[in-house]
């Protein structure tokens, strides 16, 4: 399973690269108004942090407009994934840009009928909101098993699922139990991964014990 970060905050980015886990980066036009930065300088800066696909969505709704925006975004760096929402200008434009051979990521999906557009128009990643079904009462997850269940009957799909607005660290169990492909997962969710009690227990006591040998390994 593949770890990309939501956020588009660059010193959290670069923690986390740090730690040799991270795949890539999604954005989104809330996380980058959060920073208070300039969307391009933002990007790019990202883009140079992390190797894997940068997520940068485009803000226009008609076809034409999106299509310049995506290819400009695109001209950003080499691993920009154009985001575009999944509506119908979204998915044309998605078309036109994976022609180009431009990474896109369809955003906003909600149904897995809406998934296998997406994947018709070629899309490189799809993005299922899960956290936001579960906040109106639906299930998040199952709509994750329903496109994987889908994808997998139809080889010619090459999109990847990519689970996002996930909220917790059982979400991203569920997700790679079922075999997403990847997760983008807020920062301190990802940071939570790490930590077990018994993990800081156990590396306490065997520090002690370690202590009273009075040797030393270098
Ligand atoms: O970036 C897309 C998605 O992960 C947003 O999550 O928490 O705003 O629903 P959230």
């Amino acid at each position: 399973m593949k770890f990309f970060v939501d956020t588009a905050d660059v010193g959290e980015i670069r923690e986390l690269a740090d730690t040799g886990l991270l795949d890539g980066v999604t954005t989104n036009p809330s996380l980058v108004a959060k920073t208070g930065r300039d969307f391009f300088e933002v990007v790019a800066e990202i883009c140079q942090v992390v190797e894997g696909p940068v997520s940068a969505e485009v803000a226009a709704t008609e076809f034409d407009a999106m299509l310049a925006e995506g290819r400009k975004l695109a001209g950003i760096a080499d691993n920009i994934a154009v985001k575009v929402p999944l509506t119908r200008a979204g998915l044309k434009t998605c078309k036109a840009l994976t022609g180009d051979g431009v990474k896109v990521n369809v955003t906003l999906c909600f149904s897995a009928n809406q998934a296998i557009l997406a994947a018709k128009a070629g899309a490189t990643f799809i993005s299922p909101f899960i956290g936001r079904l579960d906040d109106i009462a639906m299930d998040g997850m199952q709509l994750i098993e329903d496109i994987c269940d889908i994808y997998v009957n139809y080889p010619s799909f090459t999109t990847e699922v990519l689970v996002a607005s996930i909220r917790s660290p059982k979400d991203i169990l569920e997700a790679a139990r079922i075999g997403a492909d990847v997760a983008t997962i807020p920062p301190n969710v990802l940071w939570s991964l790490f930590n077990h009690p018994l993990t800081d227990n156990g590396l306490a006591a065997f520090l002690a014990d370690w202590e009273k040998t009075g040797q030393s390994i270098l």
